[in-house]
């Protein structure tokens, strides 16, 4: 019944996840039984298979954090200056909540003005020098303050720094927990802190809020107990004193970022990174097709990052007649670096856990989602109000706007003058915390897996490969009948 793999990719049609279909195959198992644990490349392995995409609207420390607190890994964009990434890197490894805010830090001299005008800001502490990294003297609670201290000095009324205020920046949620109700004053926040100085400040409320989500496990840990990340770089000659800086803020895996990955630029870069560090982890690509991902193997990459064009903002494939449906890319890559042992990542085109498991079943270690992760709490920007609905921004790192600001490295070969774009610019709407979605979505990924009559990423492999595993091409009215149809409206929730 059905076809195998093998012979429904090799028709000459290139299928994306909607087009086909899984035939059922038998369970003996329960769900909790299903293990997602996988690896992004060679030396990361992951509790679940999910990566968040190198876009400067999904993934910057906060994201980075969330991501490797739920067990997955967050890459995080290079669309900013060298010491800016680097930046990001640090705040992700020197912290183990998945919690970010900006403190707002003074000197002892300053003066408040309209800090506390943002409801958001519960308090603002005093440094030596007025910066994260000098001795924390003092603070400011909201509770504290009254608009007729506008004019004095903050050391004429700031509260001094005293022990319970300030905990080890590596303490863990539930750790941080315990101390904020153990403080004996009325303290709604604590301040993170590490020997080079404040980290960041976090509110009981937020620590409450991430309590009431599903509870998180020990995460993706570097052997020296912090949070693995992963940083996006080019293949130019500046992006070798990138590379430096970032290695230096800690970084675990670098993922060579272009749209068309088998270019001799990627091919010495990939040479290049193995060379000066051997203990880093190096995933190349965009690949879609065998010949491609041979090449890259060949040069020595840990990790396959598979799509082109398959992304929602994205635009190649009009603008420049190049790449390949998804589902087709992700089977045919992967059924060539598995020989290599080299892990694939399905990144782009994820809306839905279904096609989640479609990526995953057909080859692919890990997903990497963009827009499914964009408009969520962790993501960067802010919520703005359109037409009625909370939403933030999500654009291609191809679009205008984004190269605008330098990613243009990505999408262009040399300094080009003119422009093209190969992505738009949208919002996505509020989608809560990752923390709260992410796992519903792993939940339903194991019912698929379930349904497949596959334990593990391996098993699932291993069906496929067997031929044991049957899939179908969907015709449109199929398509249509899989999802909602005949109804006047419905309300969807998707967990
Ligand atoms: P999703 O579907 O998850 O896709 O939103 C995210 C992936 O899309 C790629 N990307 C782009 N591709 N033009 C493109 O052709 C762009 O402007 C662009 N920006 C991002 C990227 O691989 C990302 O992970």
């Amino acid at each position: 019944d059905g076809f195998g793999a093998k012979k429904l990719f090799n028709q000459g049609f290139s299928y994306t996840y909607d087009d086909v279909i899984f035939l059922p195959h038998y369970i003996d198992f329960p769900t909790d039984a299903v293990s997602l644990s996988t690896k992004l490349s060679r030396n990361i392995p992951l509790s679940i298979p999910c990566v968040s995409s190198p876009m400067d609207t999904v993934t910057e420390s906060h994201m980075a954090a969330a991501m490797a607190a739920l067990g997955g890994i967050g890459i995080v964009h290079y669309n900013t200056t060298p010491s800016a990434q680097a930046a990001f890197i640090r705040s992700v490894k020197s912290r183990r909540v998945p919690l970010q805010s900006s403190p707002i830090i003074f000197s002892p001299d300053s003066r408040i003005v309209n800090e506390f005008d943002d409801p958001a800001v519960p308090c603002v502490l005093v440094t030596q020098s007025g910066k994260p990294n000098s001795k924390l003297l003092g603070y400011v609670a909201r509770s504290d303050w009254s608009g007729e201290k506008q004019g004095a000095k903050l050391s004429d009324y700031m509260r001094p720094a005293d022990e319970s205020l300030v905990v080890p920046s590596n303490y863990d949620l539930y750790k941080l927990d315990s101390h904020l109700k153990q403080q004996e004053r009325e303290r709604d926040f604590a301040v993170l802190a590490e020997e080079g100085g404040v980290v960041d400040v976090v509110t009981k409320e937020d620590v409450e809020k991430v309590k009431g989500y599903p509870k998180l496990g020990k995460g993706t840990l570097s052997s020296d107990g912090s949070w693995m990340v992963g940083a996006a770089i080019g293949t130019r000659d500046s992006d070798k004193e990138r590379l430096e800086l970032l290695v230096k803020a800690g970084v675990d895996v670098v993922v060579l970022d272009s749209s068309q990955g088998n270019s001799i630029y990627q091919i010495e870069m990939i040479k290049y990174v193995k060379r000066t560090y051997p203990q880093l982890d190096v995933i190349g690509g965009n690949v879609v097709t065998m010949s491609q991902a041979q090449n890259l193997i060949a040069a020595g990459v840990d990790g396959l990052r598979v799509g082109m064009g398959s992304g929602s903002i994205c635009t190649t494939q009009e603008v420049c007649a190049v790449g390949r449906g998804q589902a087709t890319a992700v089977y045919k890559v992967a059924s060539v670096a598995s020989q290599s042992g080299v892990p694939v990542i399905a990144d782009g085109g994820i809306q839905y856990s279904g096609q989640i498991v479609k990526a995953l079943v057909l080859g692919a270690s890990t997903v990497m989602m963009g827009g499914f992760l964009a408009g969520s709490t962790e993501a960067p920007g802010q919520y703005v109000n359109k037409d009625g609905t909370r939403v933030k921004k999500y654009r291609g790192m191809g679009s205008l706007e984004a190269m605008s600001k330098g990613s243009d490295q990505r999408y262009l070969g040399d300094k080009s003058k003119l422009k093209i774009a190969q992505g738009v610019v949208g919002a996505m709407p509020d989608k809560g915390s990752v923390l709260e979605f992410v796992p519903y979505t792993m939940q339903a990924v194991k019912q698929g897996f379930q349904d497949l009559g596959a334990s593990s990423l391996h098993s699932a492999h291993e069906l496929l490969r067997s031929q044991t595993l049957r899939l179908e091409v969907r015709t449109g009215a199929a398509i249509s009948e899989g999802g909602v149809h005949s109804l006047h409206s419905f309300v969807k929730k998707s967990f």
